[in-house]
């Protein structure tokens, strides 16, 4: 399947991931008149803050949804797979935010963005790291096991150690500045049961439609003594990876 994205449910319950997201923006220390490609752009919310700082920003991401509302702020938004980058040379830097997680072929992701950059480029971004949102991948796995489904065969997410991806990246012919991966317990604004529906459609859909609310259910009411403070709000296991890397040659 793939991942649909709503601009409105993803405004009203996940407007923390570009909100959290000013830390890669001043990583990357973006320069007027650079040239810059966001990689995984959704609805645009950093784009535009890359714009504003004067960078020339093509902005890219696989959902239609996404990018009409990327294009509704007036930016230079495509549909276009990250697995599928065509771009030659033409980038001083390339960044990203919550996005790299979505894709396991990680190597074909770094060729892509290595070509899209000149020599010396940067290529800066955070993505989910080892251990992110485990517990929610736990409870998840229990409920769709005792419906007989293996949930590793639907699972989307790719959440490396800083090891692997270091790793990929030197062999990839980047350079490392700098690799992190950092615990970061994220409050939701909402129930834990919005964020399910909107980034647990993988394993949802692995169950039929009528069954999905009784999922949801059960895997909320697994998560809750974990994941639900004493005031009730909702704070996610998320682990972030973020490096910078520049293209050697
Ligand atoms: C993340 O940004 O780390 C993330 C997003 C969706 C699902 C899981 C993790």
């Amino acid at each position: 399947m793939t991942q649909q994205w709503d601009p409105d449910a993803y405004d009203q319950h996940a407007r923390f991931v570009s909100d959290l997201g000013a830390p890669v923006l001043d990583l990357l220390e973006p320069l007027a008149g650079e040239r810059v490609l966001d990689l995984g752009c959704g609805d645009g919310a950093l784009t535009e803050r890359l714009r504003r700082a004067g960078c020339l920003v093509v902005a890219v991401d696989s959902s239609p949804e996404q990018v009409w509302a990327a294009l509704e702020r007036g930016l230079d938004a495509r549909i276009i797979d990250v697995r599928e980058l065509d771009f030659e040379g033409e980038f001083d830097a390339v960044f990203s935010n919550a996005a790299l997680h979505w894709v396991s072929e990680a190597d074909l992701v770094i060729r892509g963005v290595w070509r899209a950059l000149t020599p010396g480029g940067r290529f800066v971004a955070e993505m989910g790291g080892a251990g992110c949102v485990q517990s929610i991948r736990d409870a998840l796995g229990s409920a769709l096991a005792t419906r007989g489904v293996d949930s590793a065969s639907v699972d989307p997410w790719y959440f490396p150690t800083e090891d692997e991806y270091r790793t990929r990246l030197e062999r990839g012919g980047f350079e490392i500045e700098s690799i992190q991966r950092f615990p970061r317990p994220t409050p939701l604004p909402g129930d834990v049961s919005h964020w399910l529906g909107i980034f647990a459609q993988h394993f949802l859909d692995a169950v039929a439609t009528d069954e999905r609310p009784t999922v949801i259910e059960e895997v909320r009411t697994q998560l809750e003594p974990e994941l639900r403070n004493t005031n009730g709000v909702w704070v996610v296991d998320y682990v972030r990876l973020r490096f910078k890397a520049r293209r050697t040659e």
